[in-house]
């Protein structure tokens, strides 16, 4: 177990990203193909930005990332990669819709990593994390262009299934994922839910969503 995490932490390291999480998002890149050249990226949870950096290689020049996260962000932008927006918001207050839209008024992917602090109760921790996982579909449902992909990491709780029920009916698939780099006691997983059955972003915020 420690031996597999310390590869990822020393990958991590050699490979210049800033947190092992990347290699998360690049294996289900790998399989899933979420991200393509000059897609549109926003990445809600990105400090430190390893999954915007990791991002904005794969969808190279032509394409765009939004990073947020509560604490600002400073990675540089590896040459030859999109250009990438630190946004420092949180993603509960409605301000920070306002604030993406400056930047861009809609995405072909959304990616979140979002992580409440861990109080150490696991039903407070995985309510926590559900509330933030609502909030990005909110979100989707306001930024994400339709046929967009989706992937969010959620802490299982009793309302997981529930959750992933849900998406089903907003997705044309909906896949549960356990990346190999993801540390075997953690209880997170990530949902990959790919071609979004969405209002166009515009007539979203027409309706005043
Ligand atoms: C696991 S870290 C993300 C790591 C990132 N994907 C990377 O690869 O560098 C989770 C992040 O979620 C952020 N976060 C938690 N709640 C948030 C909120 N309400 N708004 C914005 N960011 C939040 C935390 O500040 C933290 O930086």
């Amino acid at each position: 177990m420690r031996k597999i995490n310390d590869y990822y932490s020393q990958r991590a390291k050699k490979e210049k990203y800033p947190a092992r999480s990347v290699y998360k998002l690049s294996e289900i890149q790998e399989k899933f193909k979420i991200l393509g050249k000059g897609d549109s990226v926003l990445d809600l949870g990105c400090f430190p930005g390893s999954w915007s950096l990791y991002a904005a290689e794969v969808v190279g020049p032509k394409g765009i990332v939004v990073g947020v996260d509560l604490q600002q962000a400073e990675q540089i932008p590896r040459p030859g990669g999109a250009p990438i927006h630190w946004l420092c918001a949180d993603i509960m207050e409605p301000e920070m819709i306002v604030q993406v839209r400056r930047i861009r008024p809609a995405f072909r992917v959304l990616v979140s990593d979002l992580a409440p602090r861990t109080t150490g109760n696991r039903w407070a921790d995985a309510q926590q994390s559900l509330a933030l996982v609502r909030r990005t579909l909110e979100v989707a449902e306001v930024l994400l262009l339709n046929r967009g992909n989706y992937v969010c990491k959620v802490f299982q709780g009793e309302d997981f299934p529930e959750f992933v029920e849900g998406l089903k009916e907003r997705f044309a698939m909906v896949k549960v994922q356990k990346p190999k780099s993801s540390r075997v006691e953690s209880r997170e997983v990530f949902v990959v839910a790919m071609g979004f059955i969405g209002v166009a972003p515009e007539a979203a915020s027409s309706r005043g969503l």
